[in-house]
């Protein structure tokens, strides 16, 4: 499915409609992507963000994208990686699922995904990236208004992941 792209890189510099943090439940920000994207955004994302009072794990919430080349910041709670027996894979696909429908909701249609819960939260790479690419091409099946969907994976392993499973697909 060509609306699906990786590409290595900081998310942060992508000028798409959206792109996805991979925030704590707090929404205050943290390492990884989620600092990233704050460092990047400047403290208006933060101000904005805690309006929001926190999120769930697997729900979403939507921000503007301040300093970013991007319009909007979606904001996503993966799963904490704890063995597999409390519904983390659910988890994580509820929030590549509540993301995009957040998107669809604000007439997004260019989206970047960085690798949920694969860094602090321990997540299984492939196991994670097997859930992520089912989710969009799913979504994507259903929903022509999201032109393309852009994993911004980080490191090699993730980089070389995707592009076995995509091309499987
Ligand atoms: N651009 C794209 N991907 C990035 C970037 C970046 N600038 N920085 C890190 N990553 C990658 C990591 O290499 C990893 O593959 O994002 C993926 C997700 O890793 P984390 O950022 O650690 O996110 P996660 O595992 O979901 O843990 C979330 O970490 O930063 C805190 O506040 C965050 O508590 C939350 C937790």
């Amino acid at each position: 499915m060509d609306r699906i792209k990786i590409e290595q890189t900081d998310i942060t510099g992508l000028k798409v409609d959206a792109i996805v943090n991979a925030a704590n439940k707090s929404l205050l920000g943290g390492g990884g992507v989620d600092g990233a994207i704050h460092r990047a955004a400047g403290p208006g994302l933060l101000e904005e963000c805690k309006a929001l009072n926190g999120c769930n794990t697997g729900e979403a919430k939507i921000t503007g994208a301040y300093k970013l080349p991007s319009q909007k910041v979606i904001h996503t709670v993966g799963p904490v990686w704890n063995g597999g027996n409390n519904k983390e894979e659910e988890l994580l696909a509820d929030a590549y699922k509540n993301s995009l429908q957040l998107a669809l909701k604000d007439n997004i249609e260019t989206i970047a995904f960085p690798n949920i819960s694969t860094g602090v939260y321990g997540f299984p790479k492939e196991k994670a990236a097997r859930i992520a690419i089912h989710e969009v091409q799913s979504f994507l099946e259903k929903h022509p208004e999201i032109k393309s969907v852009t994993f911004a994976v980080f490191d090699e392993e993730n980089l070389n992941i995707y592009k076995e499973l995509l091309v499987l697909c």
